[in-house]
């Protein structure tokens, strides 16, 4: 190898490079667990005034349009592994399973207000909590330099 080759491999490999592209991860991923977080504000809320729709419902919009929020940047973040971080399988599948999370989740959120179906209520609430683990787990994985 020649020794320009070398040193542009050392530099890009550096902990400092690898560093600066896992903080953009642990960024957008750290938006979204925001977003996730707030979720439980939003819903404490509406279900202050639960029985009132009225009431509840510009809240549970709210709450609507964070799921969308928490999945835009669980997307985002996802991507931005797979594109720059493909070595770190821990980020890209974590971020890939965070995605399905959402997703389900919001999916039991819409059959709670648009089917009535109340009982999925015990399903959303701690599933709430784990896609809030690992919210927080994979921008703490993204700090360990392994690779
Ligand atoms: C990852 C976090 C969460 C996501 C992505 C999420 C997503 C959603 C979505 C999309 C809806 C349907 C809203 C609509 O159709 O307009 C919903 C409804 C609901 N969510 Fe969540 N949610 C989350 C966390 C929580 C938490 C922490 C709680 C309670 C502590 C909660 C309680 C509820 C309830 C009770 C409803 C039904 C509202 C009603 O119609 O009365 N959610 N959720």
């Amino acid at each position: 190898m020649s020794r320009s080759t070398e040193q542009t491999t050392t530099r890009a490999d550096s902990p400092a490079v690898s560093s600066a592209r896992n903080t953009a991860f642990s960024v957008l991923m750290g938006i979204s667990a925001l977003a996730v977080l707030l979720q439980g504000l939003w819903a404490g809320i509406f279900l202050e005034h639960d029985g009132q729709r009225d009431a509840a419902g510009s809240w549970i919009d709210v709450h609507a349009r964070g799921a969308d929020v928490a999945l835009a940047f669980a997307v985002l973040g996802t991507a931005y592994a797979l594109w720059k971080r493909r070595a770190r399988k821990d980020l890209w599948i974590g971020g890939l399973v965070f995605i399905v999370l959402i997703v389900v989740e919001s999916y039991l959120g819409g059959q709670i207000r648009d089917a009535s179906k109340d009982t999925l209520t015990a399903i959303h609430v701690p599933l709430a909590m784990a896609i809030m683990a690992l919210a927080v787990w994979l921008p703490m994985r993204a700090a360990r330099r392994t690779s």
